[in-house]
């Protein structure tokens, strides 16, 4: 594929093609993520975490989040961009969505938006899948409810929950969306949900019974070291690689060995 599109995702489902995604928040991690062959970029409101080194998603401005999402794109030439609406400028009303959703669009130059939550914010999907703007939603662990949760634990094992989730999945489906997050689900019940839409779910900690997979970038390189959960497979540890950097560069700028003869004018 030379440039992915909603498009394409939704056909690579229809002819079981697995989805590849991942977060980028700045112009660098973009053009790598983007050359590695990424199929989806996620501008997520991780980086409210990652990035500004909040405790939850919550604090992140629009604003915020169009800096972030402007870099990004500056750095792609093939991946789809989708960027996360913060909380706060979406929930409220339809009316507000689309304005947060149009900004995004405009001011960042990205190709979608993702919201979090199912039969609650449908009116607000619908509007801005009204204007032309692709939507991918988010169930399951939906990070901007932390405070309703109050636990970051598996959600939907319950029989009540998966129920929602199951019909969430099927409303954001009927309204449009093009694919939906499932975040740290059972893989049983994330398996049944992929079946159950023609549209892509793509997991993260939901088993591998669905249409694709996303990690948060910083997390799987091993950038960082605090976050644990049981789905992180974790490819590097530039943690600890970029630390013995910086120890060595300490050392040789300390002993006058950098820069030498030839790193001088
Ligand atoms: O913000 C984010 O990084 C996300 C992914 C974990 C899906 O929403
Ligand atoms: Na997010």
């Amino acid at each position: 594929y030379k440039r992915i599109t909603t498009k394409t995702l939704v056909d690579m489902k229809e002819k079981g093609e697995k989805i590849s995604m991942l977060t980028a928040y700045d112009f660098t991690m973009a053009k790598i993520v983007d050359g590695a062959g990424i199929d989806v970029i996620l501008v997520g409101d991780s980086a409210s975490n990652v990035m500004a080194g909040h405790e939850t998603t919550l604090p992140i401005t629009l604003d915020q989040m169009i800096y972030h999402a402007s870099s990004v794109v500056r750095g792609i030439n093939r991946s789809l961009v989708v960027v996360d609406i913060p909380f706060g400028s979406y929930q409220s009303d339809p009316k507000e969505a689309l304005r947060s959703a149009i900004r995004i669009m405009k001011e960042s130059g990205a190709h979608a938006v993702k919201v979090e939550g199912g039969k609650e914010i449908k009116e607000s999907v619908k509007r801005i899948l009204n204007a032309g703007i692709p939507v991918m939603g988010h169930l399951g662990l939906t990070p901007q409810s932390i405070y309703k949760f109050g636990t970051y634990t598996v959600r939907a094992k319950e029989e009540a929950e998966a129920e929602k989730l199951k019909s969430d999945a099927l409303l954001l489906e009927k309204a449009g969306c093009f694919a939906i997050v499932l975040e740290k689900v059972p893989a049983k019940l994330a398996e049944e949900v992929a079946k159950s839409v023609s549209i892509p779910i793509i997991g993260i900690g939901a088993g591998n019974g669905v249409d694709g997979q996303v990690l948060v970038t910083h997390d799987m390189v091993g950038m960082t070291y605090e976050f644990n959960p049981r789905f992180l497979r974790r490819y590097l540890d530039l943690y600890a690689e970029m630390t013995k950097a910086f120890e060595q560069y300490s050392t040789d700028v300390k002993s006058g060995d950098f820069p030498n003869n030839k790193e001088q004018y």
